[in-house]
């Protein structure tokens, strides 16, 4: 066999698949960044399906489970993962990073598996299958017909992948294999074509992507136009930090297209009605009450943040609840030309899908927003928080100038959304970065306190 070939197992031997995986996959997935059960063993890991996408490629589905123990942030005690493992006989040295081991039983005894997402090979070919909508065993490859994605687009995988793994291709199309797997059509395929029904360019617009009817139906990868030459929102904001240069005319701005983009969303999914402002308010209260549970620095302002969401629970009724973006924040707009972009649209990927999908009040996404704004100014010493003001100032009117509401109006609203998103920041930086606490606390004591 030559140095570099491909190998398959047979259909027939999936059964026993695991025996040559199992031990592999137990050590390499908590290594990985998307994968939502660092902390905890992989107790349990079993195969959901396997389809060979081409010679030397295995798709794979597995469940992985921790012995029942509930993760950090709601994750569940159980999560379904989406792999693209090469086989080869041997690895060559420029893919070394992408070694997951070799198998030792089995039927890939003797042979090195990998992550084909860096496998340039693998990735064209993957491209090439999105090209050619149809099926391979369970897997659906579907797409957009009038537009065309030309062959031979040279891959990359972008280094910077964080909850899911994404290719550029030819700087043209960028795909994004999503990593954690929920049974339903992920919203961010969901709402960017709906999105793009509604004539919103503000959303770069799905144009193949791919599915599996098995074990349930679920979205496994969106193929989108790639917007070369953007710069995300926090990487602009840091940079005009680092400058001195104002940011107003920019967050005004975006301020706006975050707005066109709520409209549209509330067109594409119409009667979502009003929010009730008493559920959502016991919901923030419970998540404070636990995360002070955890976070004793949390505990002096609970009472002044408690008013935060009692006076919520008391609001005249907002601007009505609809489809949101659910996870606002700078990482996840683009700057390109003079125009903002909205990426992302999957929410907390934490979350159950059915609550991600759910019509929620707009202010929801402002106060995410704003929060980040906050977090830019605070990344260095001297804290810039009068830039963040000016900021947020600046977000607001420009929302306010095509929404046909005021977010700075809604003053209730906004702290009790804002209360929410701190109390979260609070928790994750106490679990991952305490050094990062009295980010997220500075704003914790400015909503108990002024509640400005
Ligand atoms: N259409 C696009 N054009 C250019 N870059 C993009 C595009 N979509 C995503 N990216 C880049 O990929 C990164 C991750 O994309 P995102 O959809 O936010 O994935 P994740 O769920 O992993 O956060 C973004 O921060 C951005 O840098
Ligand atoms: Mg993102």
């Amino acid at each position: 066999m030559p140095k570099t070939a491909s190998v398959s197992p047979r259909p027939a031997l999936a059964t026993d698949l695991m025996t040559s995986l199992g031990e592999l996959l137990r050590q390499w997935l908590p290594r990985q960044r998307w994968f939502a059960g660092k902390d905890r063993p992989v107790s349990e890991l079993g195969l959901l399906s396997m389809t060979e996408l081409f010679p030397g490629c295995l798709h794979l589905l597995v469940h992985t489970g921790h012995g029942g123990v509930p993760g950090p942030g709601g994750a569940s005690a159980g999560d379904c993962y989406q792999l693209l493992l090469g086989v080869r006989k041997n690895l060559s040295p420029r893919l070394g990073r992408a070694l997951i081991g070799r198998a030792e039983r089995g039927p890939l005894a003797g042979l090195t598996i990998y992550d084909a997402l860096h496998d340039p090979r693998s990735a064209q070919l993957l491209l090439e299958r999105l090209r050619h909508p149809g099926t391979a065993g369970p897997l659906r490859f579907e797409g957009d017909p009038s537009v065309p994605v030309p062959a031979g687009l040279p891959p990359r995988l972008l280094e910077t992948e964080q909850s899911n793994s994404s290719l550029v291709y030819g700087d043209e199309f960028i795909l994004k294999v999503f990593r954690r797997i929920q049974p339903g059509v992920n919203p961010d395929l969901e709402v960017p074509v709906a999105l793009a029904g509604q004539g919103c360019r503000r959303v770069p617009a799905p144009v193949a992507w791919f599915r599996t009817t098995h074990p349930q139906g679920a979205t496994l990868g969106v193929l989108q136009p790639y917007l070369r030459d953007a710069s995300d929102g926090w990487a602009l904001a840091l940079q005009a930090l680092a400058s001195g240069d104002d940011f107003t005319v920019q967050a005004h701005e975006l301020g706006r297209a975050m707005a066109e983009v709520h409209l549209a969303l509330a067109a594409a999914f119409p009667g979502s009605g009003h929010d009730d402002n008493g559920s959502t308010a016991a919901a923030m209260t419970e998540r404070l009450n636990s995360a002070a549970h955890s976070v004793p620095a949390l505990r002096p302002f609970v009472p002044g943040l408690q008013s935060a969401f009692g006076a919520l629970a008391t609001c005249d009724s907002g601007p009505p609840a609809q489809r949101v973006h659910g996870d606002l924040h700078l990482g996840q707009v683009l700057r390109a030309g003079r125009e903002w972009f909205v990426i992302d649209f999957e929410g907390e990927p934490s979350r159950p899908l059915v609550e991600r999908c759910a019509a929620q009040s707009p202010v929801r996404d402002i106060a995410g927003m704003l929060r980040s704004f906050d977090y830019a100014a605070r990344q260095r010493r001297p804290w810039r928080p009068e830039w963040a003001r000016r900021c947020r100032e600046a977000f607001c009117g420009g929302y306010a100038a095509l929404a046909g509401w005021d977010p700075r109006k809604k003053h209730g609203l906004l702290r009790a959304y804002e209360t929410d998103r701190a109390v979260y920041e609070v928790l994750y930086e106490a679990r991952h970065r305490p050094d990062w606490l009295p980010v997220p606390m500075a704003a914790i004591e400015r909503l108990a306190v002024r509640g400005d």
